[in-house]
């Protein structure tokens, strides 16, 4: 999580430039920021609480400089305040450091740098690192000491560094993304953790990896690995990302904007090249065993996955959450394939899984919306979803993207991926019909008659179970409405006690084998005073209201989440919330 942007070069509004481009990373972080730049005598810091979206750099009076630091965070260590916040000084102020994950021993660190006469005035993990730099060029030369002190730290992170006195930018990655941005002018770069604060300025890129440190001086860039310090040849890849898919357009919020993209994403996951499907599909039908791993949404969107293959391909799947992925580590071997889901690519939980399957032999493949993450780098083979930038922290195009690629994959275990292709290209079509300005007004009643509710539930059986947990995420993550989903079936072996008069369920309804259990369920909740909200293509007597979804047939998980995203959305909206700012989140989750 948090954002990273720097800057190094000719231009000497460096100040605004990186606050300017850290606006497009908040969704990677926002509970504060702050930012550091040099003046020929000092280092000036600069931090507040709060979001950077509102800031206006006018009101701010930077000064002048050509090197400049900006990080939003999110916070680990340390509460939300302005001294936590990055950036951070060393003991002796020379030294200063913005940070990206956790420094998992940092309190023995602590311990001895206090022992050494260090003072801290954060809580944070990160000042630590600063004064261990510190106390290392003590001894050895400010590029040295970043080498030595990154060294040191057991878990993941992204750092940039600068020190007072030297004409120098030091970057370094183990495990959170930091790209390069190769400037217009000679000797520019940007250092940033997401290329959308520099695609402004450049769509030249070079991809710093895992222990790789990168150092700008003299107008000059080196990299050089970390575990042998010898200087490495980086590429610079030309990427091809519009600015204007990174904006909101006409649209308030990120959120809607890229619900109502659905009608054009779907399409572009499905028309792909069939090749790469076909060669993932091989790869599951030879492995002994295969694993779908994903978090969040993207992990129930592999767990629907599990679900298609056990229908449509009749072949066992198991799906484990990235966090959990540990404790099947016994069983994984060189004959296991493991199929991660994940709309960032960066999830530090799908990449333990990752580590996990790699040190083992395993095969791994991936399905990426960003196709330059580190999960996408990773793996051996990757199915790219294709459903462009995804800035709101609630995932929604990215998971019916994910839906359709699997299903994609299900279909091809069997042989049919053209049959997949055509069942798809009408879900889209379906879906382009569906998504109309009076379809998101009809949720809307719904959303004003829930708008001051305490709690609410989903409920779905076979490939909609995993929907329903989904929808909570969903509903939990933007509207802070206590919501859990179900399998419709467990509801009688305990939550159904806690249905009063009037709680609201939605039941997800499709027309498929499980259509009249589900609708049971629907009864058995309506009878203890329920209040039941129908996804379904039908309208059905036990609904007390009816949404619409059209009749997909297999791929009814892809056309059933869409209204709850809707819903989810306006709830928020209702309830005066940031859609795209869900407190307490980010986007890209890459702490354990
Ligand atoms: C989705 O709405 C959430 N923000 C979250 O659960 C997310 O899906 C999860 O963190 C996994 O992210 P990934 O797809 O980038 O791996
Ligand atoms: N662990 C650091 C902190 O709590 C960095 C968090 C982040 O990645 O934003 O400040």
């Amino acid at each position: 999580m948090c954002g990273i942007f720097a800057y190094y070069g000719e231009k000497k509004n460096a100040p605004e430039l990186v606050i300017e481009g850290l606006k497009n990373l908040e969704y990677r972080g926002y509970d504060s920021w702050g930012i550091a730049y040099k003046t020929p005598t000092e280092i000036i810091i600069h931090k507040e609480i709060g979001k950077i979206g509102d800031i206006k750099t006018k009101d701010l009076e930077l000064g002048e400089s050509g090197v400049a630091m900006a990080h939003s965070r999110w916070a680990t260590h340390g509460g939300v305040t302005k001294a936590n916040a990055h950036p951070h000084f060393s003991e002796n102020k020379e030294i200063v450091l913005i940070h990206n994950g956790i420094f998992e021993n940092y309190s023995e660190v602590k311990k001895d740098l206090i022992k050494k006469g260090h003072k801290f005035v954060s809580q944070t993990d990160t000042e630590v690192l600063a004064h261990l730099i510190e106390q290392h060029t003590r001894k050895h030369s400010f590029e040295d000491s970043v080498k030595l002190a990154v060294k040191e730290i057991e878990g993941r992170y992204a750092i940039v560094v600068m020190k007072k006195d030297e004409d120098k930018i030091i970057a370094a990655r183990k495990g959170s993304p930091l790209i390069i941005g190769v400037g217009k002018t000679h000797g520019e770069y940007f250092i940033a953790s997401d290329i959308p604060a520099f695609l402004k300025h450049t769509n030249k890129v070079i991809y710093l990896d895992d222990n790789q440190i990168c150092v700008i001086e003299n107008r000059k860039i080196n990299f050089y690995d970390n575990a042998t310090n010898e200087e490495i040849k980086k590429r610079i890849i030309e990427i091809d990302l519009d600015i204007e898919s990174s904006e909101k357009g006409e649209f308030e919020h990120f959120m809607m904007k890229e619900i109502m993209e659905q009608k054009e994403t779907l399409n572009r996951a499905i028309n792909q090249d069939p090749k790469t499907i076909e060669q993932v599909a091989k790869a599951i039908e030879s492995a002994e065993d295969t694993y779908f791993v994903g978090c969040g949404t993207a992990g129930k969107a592999a767990m629907v996955g599990a679900y298609l293959f056990a229908k449509i391909s009749k072949k066992q799947i198991r799906f484990v959450f990235g966090s959990e992925f540990q404790n099947y580590k016994e069983f994984i071997n060189k004959k296991t394939l493991i199929v991660c889901v994940s709309q960032s690519g960066e999830t530090a939980d799908t990449l333990e899984a990752i580590e996990i399957a790699k040190e083992k032999g395993a095969k791994v493949a991936a399905i990426v919306n960003v196709e330059s993450s580190t999960i996408a780098r990773t793996a051996d083979m990757v199915i790219p979803i294709k459903a462009g930038p995804e800035i709101g922290v609630a995932s929604t195009k990215a998971t019916t993207s994910q839906l359709a690629i699997l299903t994609m994959l299900a279909y091809a275990c069997d042989g049919g991926v053209e049959i997949a292709k055509q069942l798809l290209i009408r879900t889209a079509s379906q879906i382009n019909d569906m998504l109309n300005p009076r379809y998101a007004e009809h949720i809307k009643k719904i959303a004003n008659k829930l708008k001051d509710i305490e709690s609410m539930y989903i409920i779905g059986r076979g490939a909609n179970f995993p929907m329903a947990l989904e929808c909570a995420i969903k509903l939990q993550e933007v509207s802070y409405i206590h919501a859990e989903g179900f399998a419709g079936g467990e509801l009688k072996h305990g939550p159904l006690a806690l249905i009063t008069k009037n709680t609201p369920v939605i039941a997800l309804v499709a027309n498929d084998d499980c259509r009249k259990e589900i609708l049971s369920n629907a009864q058995e909740v309506k009878a203890r005073g329920g209040y039941i909200i129908g996804v379904s293509p039908t309208n059905e007597e036990v609904f007390d209201f009816w949404i619409r979804v059209p009749d997909t047939g297999e791929t009814s998980p892809i056309v059933n989440i869409i209204p709850v995203q809707i819903l989810a959305y306006q709830l928020a909206v209702l309830r005066q919330n940031d859609p795209d700012k869900p407190r307490n989140l980010a986007k890209s989750v890459t702490v354990k």
